[in-house]
């Protein structure tokens, strides 16, 4: 199944930014769904960041960190787990060796890009602790149509994927990334918890509206609420639990209510931006996506390699959101007319 048709340019806003330091690229390296493949090898990354001295023993952060320690302090203050080097890696490639960025890095973590964070809502329940929102793909050189991967505690082996992550704010986690829940709009979810049945990894197919239901639509909002945890993920009530692979998927249950919530600041800028998001942005083909290159590295979590070179259509075969793309498909055909299933 390919979704080459379905595209929307989330890249061409900050298009303009870096075209002063952009470096020779070879165009006729693109490939994939996602913004071109900048012919830059390097990661290091520009800005003003320096890290901070730690006091805490743990490795320092740097730009180029390896580090996989995750954690959920606010709106304003957590981390994401994604591709090490994503001028070669989706995020679906890179499910078993995904590093740690983090708005405060931790432990040899990587500083959170500047612009990458759209909007934050952070969710204090008894049984987990969440954060949702929206992502501009372009300065993680992810692509805009990239159904993304899930990351979760347990991974094929149940060392985690990626392997050896730590949690600071539980003993499970479940992490989705992907632009496919809500297309035009790439949604991010990670959700820590003491138990398992919170976080279950077994839906790694669901996406983040159905597995991690909260707040993706308020725009341009940070927010720190309360709220209720209700049933485990995928149980409805005491009669029907869905399992991933029933034939029937049903809709996602209705966000659990909040309270308490407060509005805060965005997180403050860093200085931080690395050299994929520069050749992204500058390119002037990131808004043109749908080209396609039969890649087929896309997989389901935990058999990724990391290795090869990227593909955006792969990750339409990989751990697609089944909810969602019922959607996708929809309005792909509406808004696009060149979809293929
Ligand atoms: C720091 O990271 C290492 C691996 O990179 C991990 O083994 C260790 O548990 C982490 N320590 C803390 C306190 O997060
Ligand atoms: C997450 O864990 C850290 C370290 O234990 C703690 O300081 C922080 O308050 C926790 N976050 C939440 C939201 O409870
Ligand atoms: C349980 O949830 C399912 C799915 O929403 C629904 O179809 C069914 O009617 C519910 N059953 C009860 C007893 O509430």
């Amino acid at each position: 199944m390919r979704l080459p048709g379905f595209v929307v340019a989330t890249a061409a806003a900050a298009a303009t930014v870096f075209v002063a330091l952009v470096e020779a690229q070879d165009t006729s390296i693109i490939r994939g769904d996602g913004p071109p493949a900048p012919s830059l090898t390097r990661t290091a990354a520009l800005g003003s960041w320096t890290p901070k001295a730690s006091s805490d023993g743990l490795t320092k952060p740097s730009l180029t960190g390896m580090g996989r320690t995750i954690y959920i302090n606010s709106a304003s203050d957590f981390c994401l787990l994604m591709p090490p080097d994503p001028t070669t890696q989706n995020l679906v490639d890179a499910e078993a060796i995904a590093t740690s960025y983090c708005i405060n890095p931790i432990n040899g973590t990587r500083p959170m890009p500047d612009g990458l964070i759209k909007t934050a809502h952070f969710r204090r329940t008894p049984e987990y602790v969440q954060i949702s929102g929206t992502y501009d793909p372009a300065v993680m050189n992810l692509g805009s149509n990239d159904c993304g991967g899930e990351y979760d505690s347990e991974g094929a082996e149940g060392v985690g994927n990626p392997v050896g992550v730590t949690m600071r704010n539980g003993s499970y986690f479940s992490q989705f990334m992907g632009a496919c829940d809500i297309p035009g709009s790439p949604v991010f979810c990670l959700r820590m918890c003491p138990s398992y049945e919170y976080c279950r990894n077994t839906f790694d197919l669901m996406g983040c509206l159905w597995t991690q239901p909260g707040d993706y639509d308020q725009p341009q909002a940070f927010t720190n609420c309360d709220a209720n945890a209700d049933l485990p993920t995928g149980v409805y009530n005491s009669s029907y639990t869905f399992s991933q692979g029933m034939s029937v998927t049903p809709p996602p249950v209705t966000a659990p209510a909040s309270s308490n919530c407060k509005t805060v600041a965005s997180p403050t800028a860093s200085g931080v931006t690395y050299s994929w998001n520069q050749v992204a942005a500058a390119s002037p083909a990131a808004s043109s996506t749908s080209k396609s290159n039969g890649g087929s590295s896309g997989s389901t979590s935990g058999s990724s390699s990391g290795g090869g070179s990227k593909s955006g259509a792969a990750s339409a075969l990989g751990p697609v959101n089944v909810y969602a793309l019922g959607v996708t498909v929809l309005l792909g055909v509406v808004a696009g007319g060149a979809l293929l299933v």
